[in-house]
């Protein structure tokens, strides 16, 4: 049954309407204004609850950050004491994150690169992970490399926490929000790497407060 709380601005898709398969300009969207919706400027819900739930004096020690954006996360993260390396592929969002990262003085390891072709972090070495709205993007041939680098960033045990777009939202127009992922597709690349640990249902809300329906999913390296 639905739970009308969680349907609010949604309605639930039918499981064989087709995946998304979109590609973007992400320097291209940077630049443009009012492009980057899902950059709101505040930090996610679900790593503030998944923080609390650890408690002030167990946060992760270093983390990595995949598709920083502009930084709010990952400045947020140095901001309870977490040792932070990034990685973001288009330069104008780096620039406003290292900028924001001075701004709060907070020394954020910023890495230019994408993380399916160079590696940002020495094996085995992180304590945690976190993407929104990166995965989820990633195209479906290399899901399964962008699986494997984060796992092998990741110390064994350690947890992920990835916010993705869920196929779940029925949309007239699936090319206007996040991309969606069916439960299938979130974690067909994932199993061989990660135990799932939580799936549950989360909101991407936009920065003009539209919401979409996405998967909330914390996962432990094998
Ligand atoms: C939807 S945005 C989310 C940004 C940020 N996580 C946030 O919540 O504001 C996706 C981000 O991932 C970055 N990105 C896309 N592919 C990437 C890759 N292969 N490696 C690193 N970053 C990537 C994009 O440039 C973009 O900043």
């Amino acid at each position: 049954m639905k739970n009308p709380q969680e349907t609010e601005n949604s309605e639930i898709r039918s499981a064989d309407q087709p995946s998304d398969e979109r590609q973007y300009d992400w320097e291209e969207r940077y630049k443009q204004p009012n492009s980057a919706p899902w950059d709101s400027g505040l930090p996610a819900p679900e790593l503030e609850e998944y923080f609390a739930s650890l408690g002030q004096g167990n946060y992760p020690k270093l983390v990595l950050e995949i598709g920083c954006g502009t930084g709010t996360n990952a400045i947020w993260m140095a901001d309870h004491g977490c040792a932070v390396t990034t990685t973001e592929i288009a330069p104008t969002a780096l620039e406003a994150a290292q900028k924001k990262a001075a701004a709060a003085n907070k020394q954020i390891d910023f890495h230019l690169i994408d993380i399916c072709e160079t590696k940002p972090v020495a094996d085995g070495t992180q304590d945690f992970a976190f993407d929104r709205g990166v995965y989820h993007i990633i195209e479906k041939s290399k899901r399964q490399l962008f699986v494997e680098r984060v796992a092998t960033a990741l110390k064994p045990g350690s947890l992920w926490l990835s916010i993705s777009g869920s196929k779940d939202e029925y949309r007239e127009n699936p090319d206007v929000g996040p991309p969606q992922l069916s439960a299938i597709e979130l974690l067909t690349p994932i199993e061989p790497h990660f135990a799932v640990i939580k799936l549950e249902r989360s909101y991407f809300i936009l920065d003009d407060g539209r919401k979409h329906l996405a998967w909330k999913a914390l996962y432990q390296k094998r």
